[in-house]
């Protein structure tokens, strides 16, 4: 069994929020686990309740059209959220829900070790890029520790708002350069830095 399949075990197990009583299936997370790139949502809705998976709603399929968009499956990346049960009445998850689960998302982070990490949407984009706003760093990128951190629009916000739509497809298309350049980058190279295509 991998780590990361030992690791849902545990997860499975959680039961430190009082939202875990009501879910259907806990929603680890799924992907290639040696994936370039993990893709962080919120939380789990309804479908990813029933199914134990990831993104299968109406948001998960648009965001697979995303990743066909950059010639990518959904099984050729990781795809988590920051919390693992589905709040109640889809509601946003509580700061004491996302600490409780920042220990999961910690640890699959360093499991997957990927070169780049794809916040989508607020909460996600709070854990790696604190005190921003994603109306002003969507589609800009930062490398840390030899990790691009990128932000985009969660795709539900785009399906709810016509007009992110574009915003989140320009953004998607910035992937593979970014990818790229992640790729390139020498491991010495520790200092924080803005990349320079997308300046904040
Ligand atoms: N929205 C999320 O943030 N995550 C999912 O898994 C589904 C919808």
């Amino acid at each position: 069994m991998s780590a990361l399949s030992e690791l849902y075990e545990e997860i499975a197990l959680c039961q430190q929020c009082e939202i875990a009583k009501y879910r259907t299936k806990v929603v680890p997370g799924e992907g290639a686990e040696d994936a370039d790139i993990l893709f962080i949502g919120e939380a789990p809705g309804w479908h990813e309740d029933q199914q134990g998976r990831p993104f299968v709603g109406p948001a998960g399929q648009y965001l697979d059209q995303l990743l066909a968009s950059i010639g990518l499956r959904r099984e050729q990346v990781y795809i988590a959220n920051v919390i693992k049960c589905r709040p109640q009445g889809n509601r946003d998850p509580l700061p004491s829900e996302i600490l409780n689960c920042r220990n999961w998302l910690e640890r699959q982070v360093e499991l997957i070790c990927p070169k780049m990490i794809v916040a989508l949407g607020r909460y996600s984009m709070a854990m790696f890029f604190p005190g921003k706003s994603i109306s002003k760093i969507h589609g800009t990128a930062q490398k840390r520790d030899n990790v691009i951190y990128y932000a985009m629009y969660h795709p539900a916000a785009a399906l709810h708002q016509q007009s992110l739509r574009r915003t989140i497809e320009e953004d998607m298309l910035k992937i593979p350069s970014l990818l790229a350049e992640a790729k390139n980058m020498t491991e010495t190279d520790e200092q924080p830095r803005q990349l320079n295509m997308f300046e904040v």
